[in-house]
């Protein structure tokens, strides 16, 4: 069995959106200090790519949760890895996630973090899946691309840990 990707979303198409989303969150968080929170292992080249196009002062936390086993369906269960090494209370946060498809991850996550009164709580993400939404309640309020229901690769995201290098969107099509 041979696997091809195909591009979904070029490298430079995700380039120009991040520098849209980049503006947007550099003229909504005018004055303040950003603290932006990274979700592993995902996010991380997202995270990366948002942070250098920022102005406005940055920091930065780390978090690991899981809920995906090695296969391509939601297990549903989302358990903490990696707690954050920084307290968010009062702190204008900015949650980065890769991807969003049930939502699960994002449920458990903003309540949590909801929890430990951050001043202000917002969500950032480099792709959706909105037709694939079990939990309605989590809102996007920066999505760089929303996608159909598709598995992709690339930009951080993973297939049994492997392309996350990739440097644009992929789906993985495989020919036996
Ligand atoms: P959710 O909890 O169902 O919203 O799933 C979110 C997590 O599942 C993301 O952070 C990804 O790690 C993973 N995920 C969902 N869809 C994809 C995909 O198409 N490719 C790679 N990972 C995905
Ligand atoms: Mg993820």
């Amino acid at each position: 069995m041979s696997v091809k990707i195909r591009t979904l979303i070029s490298e430079e198409e995700v380039s120009r959106r991040i520098d849209e989303i980049a503006a947007k969150i550099n003229q909504d968080y005018q004055g303040k200090e950003l603290h932006l929170i990274c979700i592993l292992k995902g996010s991380v080249f997202f995270t990366a790519e948002l942070a250098k196009r920022l102005t406005v002062p940055v920091t930065m936390d780390f978090m690991s949760c899981s809920s995906y086993g090695s296969g391509t369906v939601s297990k549903g269960i989302v358990k903490l890895v990696k707690d954050l090494d920084e307290p968010v209370e009062g702190r204008d946060v900015l949650l980065i996630e890769d991807i969003i498809d049930s939502g699960n991850t994002l449920a458990y996550l903003m309540e949590l973090l909801k929890g430990r009164k951050p001043a202000t709580l917002k969500l950032c993400t480099l792709l959706d899946k909105p037709s694939r939404r079990v939990h309605h309640e989590v809102k996007v309020d920066y999505c760089c691309f929303e996608i159909e229901d598709l598995f992709v690769v690339g930009c951080g995201m993973d297939m049994d840990q492997k392309y996350r290098n990739l440097p644009f969107v992929g789906v993985v099509e495989s020919d036996e």
